[in-house]
């Protein structure tokens, strides 16, 4: 039955990144918009973004050569006609953030761009050296916050999708929630959005905040959505490696302003690997360290560029000073961690999931535009186009017209929602699930050891932390994503792009996106 003193809104957004803001601030134009995030909102996947924001604003050439980069990084599996889009409507979509007062630096005046792995020219804008994310999120709060129609509800967490049954479809009407406090909130809506990002949290080295545990992507699963090449999770190369320290990420703009790699005997290996060099693309790049990491660490070397890489990236340097590093003067100890996951809830170009009144947009969505390898700096891009798409579908769902019902299994629910396992323990048994997901499910796998993590999964279901807090709500999720890319890992019997199989090395000669829908999974081209 309908709660009555449920909210109603016209559009419920679940995710406070790039993606959720700039479609709230579109959907504020003809409804009522609720945006919830479960921590403050400038704690997202989006604020942690360095390297910048990739876009061709010189005209039809530079489109094109966009467009290029981003179907050959993407390994063959990329979704041609979400790229085009992507690349062609991206200028607009950044114009209009530069109106929203995105500061980007310049010089003189005119818009500064570097260069990433994989991209044939320098396009990509920066904000504050390496704080781009950061400065798009501060504006798009900023514009968000002025805007009467949108409510901002921060420490809250989505627990389930409402789902009904309309005209023999299902059908989303929104969404229960878990407050600060842990009431439970349960709000109805025309139109929901998933815009949560992704779920770098399953592996237990990532460049991801903890706020990255798949929420979304596991509620839209177990609503009965499906969910897209979940075997794709990309593994930056150079994250920060030092005992005890967090894996900080060494922006990829680093290789682009002449960074080496270099292995434990000092030589500069990656011509062994792709004549791009240290600007291969981000998944042959972080299977080079891996290698050469096993004879030992693996280094970044920008003592040859004369440039104050300081003034040019002060979050990187002041994070190094507190380990007593220079990036003018010293190495810097780098190997691969969890950073962006290419797959997630199955949408079309305009956010429209397998269920009638559900939206996904931004990296919780699959589009396909990344295909099995996202190219550098395109995250943020997408989170804007995408969202914007979305945004113009929402508004034009016409909603359900029946009263919605639970539709994940009952008992399932009803199981998990009681009792309450202590938070100490929630902690163990995640990390346990992410140890194991690093170790077997990682960057480089083969059927024994999914098999043996499929093993694992099956063994922390019995235990799998119970009660409506947010910990719980997180340990589910993360065990839900886990069993996705596990599974969807095993089944896809070849390598491209970041799935690399030790026992399948070779690509498929089709190209097949993998396609989940409760436990059902199949491949389509
Ligand atoms: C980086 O700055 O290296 C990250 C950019 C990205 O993930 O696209």
């Amino acid at each position: 039955p309908v709660d009555p003193t449920a909210d109603q809104v016209d559009f419920l957004v679940i995710g406070a990144g790039i993606a959720g803001l700039s479609t709230a601030i579109r959907l504020a134009r003809t409804g009522s918009v609720l945006v919830v995030t479960k921590e403050e909102l400038a704690e997202s996947n989006t604020a942690y973004a360095q390297g910048g924001i990739a876009v061709a604003m010189g005209g039809e050439e530079d489109v094109a050569l966009h467009l290029e980069d981003t179907l050959a990084a993407g390994d063959g599996l990329v979704e041609a006609e979400a790229a085009r889009i992507l690349v062609e409507q991206g200028p607009k979509r950044v114009e209009e953030l530069l109106e929203w007062g995105t500061a980007f630096d310049r010089e003189d005046g005119e818009l500064m761009r570097t260069r990433e792995g994989a991209h044939s020219r320098s396009r990509i804008l920066h904000a504050n050296g390496d704080a781009t994310g950061k400065e798009i999120a501060v504006s798009l709060l900023r514009h968000v916050r002025a805007l009467p129609n949108v409510r901002l509800l921060e420490w809250t967490t989505g627990i389930d999708l409402l789902v009904s049954s309309d005209e023999g479809q299902y059908c989303v009407t929104g969404a229960t929630l878990l407050d600060g406090e842990g009431g439970i909130l349960t709000i109805h809506a025309r139109a929901t959005l998933i815009a949560s990002g992704g779920a770098g949290q399953v592996y237990s080295d990532t460049t991801n905040p903890a706020v990255a545990t798949g929420d979304g992507i596991a509620m839209a699963w177990r609503a009965g959505a499906a969910v897209s090449d979940m075997e794709f999770y990309q593994f930056h190369p150079t994250a920060f490696s030092a005992p005890n320290a967090p894996r900080f990420l060494m922006s990829e703009a680093l290789r682009g302003e002449g960074a080496y790699l270099i292995n434990a005997k000092g030589e500069r290996f990656m011509q062994r690997y792709h004549r791009l060099l240290e600007l291969a693309p981000r998944d042959v790049v972080a299977r080079a360290i891996t290698r050469e990491g096993m004879d030992g660490p693996v280094y970044l070397d920008l003592r040859h560029v004369t440039q104050d890489l300081h003034a040019r990236f002060p979050g990187i340097s002041g994070f190094l000073a507190r380990y007593h590093l220079d990036l003018n003067r010293d190495l810097i100890p780098v190997r691969p961690a969890a950073h962006y996951l290419m797959g997630g809830i199955l949408t079309d170009v305009n956010g429209r999931t397998t269920l009638r009144g559900l939206y996904a947009a931004g990296e919780a969505a699959c589009t396909g535009v990344h295909g099995a390898n996202r190219l550098a700096s395109n995250s943020l891009l997408e989170g804007l186009v995408f969202g914007a798409l979305a945004a113009e579908a929402m508004i034009d769902c016409r909603g359900c017209s029946t009263l919605p019902f639970h539709s994940t299994k009952p008992e399932a629910s009803a199981s998990f929602a009681e009792g309450r396992t202590p938070d100490e323990q929630i902690e163990r048994w995640v990390q346990d699930l992410r140890s194991n997901m690093w170790k077997y499910a990682g960057l480089l796998r083969d059927a024994q050891g999914l098999e043996m993590m499929q093993r694992i999964l099956e063994a922390l279901a019995a235990t799998m932390p119970r009660g409506l807090s947010r910990p719980a709500i997180e340990a589910r999720n993360l065990h839900a994503v886990a069993a996705m890319i596990v599974n969807s890992a095993l089944a896809r019997r070849e390598s491209r792009g970041a799935h690399y199989r030790h026992d399948f090395p070779q690509h498929e000669s089709v190209s097949r996106h993998s396609v989940l829908q409760q436990d059902d999974l199949s491949f389509h081209e």
